[in-house]
């Protein structure tokens, strides 16, 4: 399936600013500001938003409003709300929070896994496992995210064949179909991408995979694009391109969500978002932080498609339905 084309394809984008692109902000952003944007975010069109974690506050300060943020939003139909947790602690949270999906984390990497959630990967799948069986009877939906898939700040490129192995354990042990490969580090290049992703899919063929791409070293939609070569239509990306890299101070954030989607609806690929409704929210959480953000659309404007693009997909893209 050639990526140069989408033919009206439809791609998934979940938002993850509120939780990946703020736990790297310096200050905390006020509650009802996040809940603004949440539902600004919902009602441009995206239907997947990562609206905080249930981590613990002191590791995290700047998502310790999780439950407010939950209270405030106004949840759109099928719009699904989701929340990023480390333990039956933090599933407990969810649920009561009536968080419509939980994103159970661990790292590919045991060093990684120790710095970022304080216990061996194990204990961390062990976790996930138990989290996993708690969430199903509570009606909420679960995904697992594997962080340093592509690469460990410590440990350096990551075996595929340790990636495949935590795969076939999260879907065969613990029962989750929807895994992330995280790049948490903005390690990836668009050839690894393109081969871990194989490998994958011909490993645990059930798995329904998202990518998850940092672009720490400018890589990050050159390795969406290896992604949607390797057959892959869920992606996370993060409004203005904030975030960071823990390891690399100063480094730039997750890839951007609205330069994401006009990558992807230029190149005939549907998303279901009102990029212009999109870009005016970007240019806003700009302003509320105080600082320049990676964005590059909101600051040279959308391209818009000309009739010889016709033949890559449709030039006013519809809103979609279904789900993720
Ligand atoms: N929600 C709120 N608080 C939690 C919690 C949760 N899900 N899980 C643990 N805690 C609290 C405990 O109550 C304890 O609080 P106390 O010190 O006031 O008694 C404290 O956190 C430490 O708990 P403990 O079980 O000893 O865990 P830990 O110190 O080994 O930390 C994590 C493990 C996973 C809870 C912690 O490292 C964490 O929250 N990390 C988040 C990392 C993150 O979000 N990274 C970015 C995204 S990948
Ligand atoms: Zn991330």
């Amino acid at each position: 399936m050639s990526p140069w084309g989408g033919q009206g394809r439809v791609i998934h984008v979940q938002e993850v600013a509120l939780r990946d692109g703020l736990q790297s902000e310096d200050g905390f952003v006020p509650t009802k500001e996040k809940i603004k944007f949440i539902d600004r975010l919902a009602a441009s069109g995206l239907r997947k938003i990562e609206v905080s974690s249930f981590v613990s506050p002191r590791a995290i300060p700047q998502l310790a409003d999780a439950e407010a943020v939950f209270q405030g939003i106004t949840r759109r139909p099928g719009v699904i709300y989701a929340a990023l947790v480390p333990n039956v602690r933090g599933l407990e949270r969810a649920i009561a929070a009536r968080a419509d999906e939980v994103n159970l984390v661990m790292s590919a990497s045991e060093s990684h896994n120790r710095a970022n959630l304080r216990m061996s990967s194990e204990a961390s799948f062990q976790a996930i496992k138990e989290a996993a069986a708690l969430a199903a009877p509570a009606g909420i939906r679960v995904a697992a995210s594997l962080s340093c898939s592509f690469g460990c700040p410590f440990e350096g490129e990551m075996p595929a064949a340790t990636i495949q192995l935590w795969c076939r354990r999260l879907q065969e042990e613990a029962g989750i179909r929807s895994i992330s490969l995280c790049d948490t580090t903005g390690m990836a290049y668009p050839a690894l991408v393109h081969d871990l992703v194989g490998s994958i899919r011909s490993s645990a063929p059930e798995a329904n995979l998202t990518l998850h791409f940092h672009n720490t070293r400018g890589l990050g939609l050159a390795n969406v694009f290896a992604g949607l070569d390797a057959g892959v239509i869920n992606f996370d990306a993060a409004l203005a391109g904030i975030g960071g890299c823990p390891y690399a101070p100063g480094a730039t954030g997750n890839i951007c969500t609205e330069d994401l989607i006009h990558a992807l609806e230029v190149s005939g690929y549907r998303c279901g978002v009102n990029l212009d409704a999109l870009i005016e929210t970007a240019r806003d959480l700009e302003k509320l932080l105080g600082h320049t953000t990676p964005g590059q659309v909101m600051k040279a404007g959308r391209r818009r498609r000309g009739p010889l693009a016709e033949k890559h997909g449709p030039v006013d893209p519809q809103p979609i339905s279904g789900s993720f």
